[in-house]
C-alpha cells in the first residue's frame, strides 16, 4: 500500500507546487548554459545571479560568498576537504562533534587516514555539544572547528553564535563550518553575526528539489575547488548550472523566508498534539533530546520496549513513512551514532526510536491518525 501519511520530512520533502511550477516553466523554458555569451545564455545567467542574491540575503551574506553545490554533503565535503588541503600547513588539527552527519563524518576519516588528527567532541545526553567543550579542545595546530547546526536525528540545536564568537577571537585564527542542512529552514542565520566562515546548506530539505544546494563560503577564504573542470562558480565548483533546479531552490527559499516564523509555531504545535496525544493513549515514551531546544520538525521518540523496526514495517502497511533514524544512512542497518553517542551503546532507545519528522504538508489530522495507528500497534506489539 502507498503511504497516506508522510512524516519523513527530516529525511527530504516533496517538492512545494510553487516550486514545481517555476521549474516546469525554466525547463520549457530557459536550457541556455548560463556561460554561453548569446541571449540563451545570458538569460540563464540573469536567473543564476538572482537566485545567489536570494541565497545570499537567505543568510545575511554576499553574493559572491555562494557557490551553487548539487547539495548538503558536496557542501560538507569541499568546506572540510579543501579547508584541510589550503590549511594543511598550518596545522593537521579539526575539531567536530561525534553527532554529524556522515557527509561530514566520512570526510573526517579519510583525513585521518592522510594525517590529521581529529578531536570528536562528544556529546552530552540531549544531544549537544557546548561552546566551552569546542574552546577547551582548541591547540595551537587547529585549523577547522565543523559542527552541526541543527542534529537531523534528534533535533538538538547547537550554540553556533557562541561557537562562533568564541573562534572569531582565537590566534591562531581557525575557519568555522556549520552543517545547516536541518537548521536553514527554521532558524534565523547571520553568517557574520554568528562568525560563520562556511555554511552548508541542501534545497530538498526545504521543499526544493534534490541535487542542489549551496555552499556560502566568506569572502576571505578561498577554497579551491573539489570538483575540477570548467570555471563556473568564479572557478570554485565546475559544471553546468542547473539552471531550472536553481530556480526552484530559490522559490523554495524565498517560501520560507516569507512564513518562517508562522511554519515554525504550526510545527511546534503539532509536536505537542502528537506528543501529548500519545500520553493520554498510554505510550510509554520518552524524548531523545531536549524537546524545547529542538529543531521545530522534529522529534525523536523512546518507545519504551517496541522494536523500532518492526514497527516502522507495521506502520508502513498501516500508510505512515517515519524513520528509525537518520534516513541518509538507510539501508543500513548499523545502531544510530547519534543516539549511541548520546545515551552509551547498550540503551534501549537505540533499537526502540522513531524519528517523526513534520512539514507544511502535515495536517492535525495526519497527526491524530498516526497517533490511533501506533497506539494500536504498540498494543498489538506488546
Ligand atoms: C545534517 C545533514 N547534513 C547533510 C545531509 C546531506 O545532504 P544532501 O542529501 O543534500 O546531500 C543531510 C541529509 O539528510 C543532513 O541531514
Amino acid at each position: 500500500m502507498e503511504s497516506t501519511i508522510y512524516l519523513d520530512y527530516a529525511a527530504t520533502s516533496p517538492m512545494y507546487p510553487e516550486v514545481i511550477e517555476v521549474m516546469s516553466e525554466a525547463m520549457q523554458t530557459t536550457f541556455g548554459n548560463a556561460s554561453s555569451i548569446h541571449q540563451f545564455g545570458r538569460k540563464s545567467r540573469g536567473y543564476l545571479d538572482e537566485a545567489r542574491a536570494i541565497f545570499a540575503r537567505s543568510i545575511h551574506a554576499k553574493s559572491n560568498e555562494i557557490i551553487i553545490t548539487s547539495g548538503g554533503s558536496e557542501s560538507d565535503n569541499t568546506a572540510i576537504l579543501k579547508t584541510a588541503e589550503k590549511y594543511e600547513s598550518l596545522g593537521k588539527h579539526i575539531i567536530t562533534t561525534n553527532i554529524e552527519h556522515e557527509a561530514v563524518l566520512k570526510p573526517m576519516k579519510y583525513l585521518e587516514s592522510k594525517g590529521f588528527d581529529v578531536t570528536y567532541l562528544p556529546a552530552d545526553k540531549d544531544g549537544f555539544v557546548s561552546a566551552e567543550q569546542v574552546k577547551a579542545a582548541l591547540r595551537n595546530d587547529t585549523i577547522l572547528v565543523s559542527i552541526m547546526s541543527g542534529n537531523n536525528e534528534v533535533g538538538s540545536i547547537m550554540p553556533i553564535a557562541e561557537i562562533g564568537s568564541i573562534l572569531k577571537n582565537s590566534n591562531p585564527a581557525v575557519v568555522f563550518h556549520t552543517d545547516a542542512v536541518q537548521s536553514y529552514g527554521s532558524q534565523d542565520i547571520d553568517v557574520d553575526e554568528m562568525n560563520i566562515d562556511l555554511l552548508s546548506v541542501s534545497a530538498h530539505k526545504i521543499g526544493g528539489p534534490k541535487g542542489i544546494g549551496f555552499l556560502y563560503c566568506r569572502e576571505n577564504i578561498k577554497l579551491p575547488s573539489l570538483i575540477l573542470g570548467g570555471e563556473q562558480e568564479t572557478k570554485r565548483r565546475a559544471g553546468t548550472e542547473n539552471i531550472p533546479a536553481i530556480i526552484g531552490f530559490q522559490k523554495a527559499v524565498e517560501l520560507m523566508m516569507k512564513d518562517k516564523k508562522q511554519r515554525n509555531a504550526y510545527y511546534r504545535k503539532l509536536k505537542e498534539k502528537l506528543v501529548n496525544n500519545l500520553k493520554q493513549a498510554g505510550v510509554d515514551l520518552e524524548i531523545n533530546g531536549s524537546y524545547d531546544s529542538s529543531l521545530p520538525h522534529i522529534v525523536s521518540l523512546h518507545l519504551k520496549g517496541i522494536d523500532a523496526e518492526r514497527l516502522l514495517i507495521h506502520l508502513d502497511l498501516a500508510g505512515i513513512a517515519v524513520s528509525t533514524g537518520s534516513a541518509c544512512t538507510a539501508g543500513n542497518v548499523d545502531p544510530s551514532h547519534v543516539l549511541s553517542a548520546m545515551f552509551g551503546v547498550d540503551h534501549p532507545a537505540i533499537s526502540e526510536t522513531v524519528r517523526i519528522s513534520l512539514g507544511l504538508g502535515t495536517t492535525e489530522e495526519d497527526i491524530e491518525n498516526v497517533v490511533i495507528e501506533l497506539s494500536n500497534i504498540i498494543k498489538r506489539l506488546k
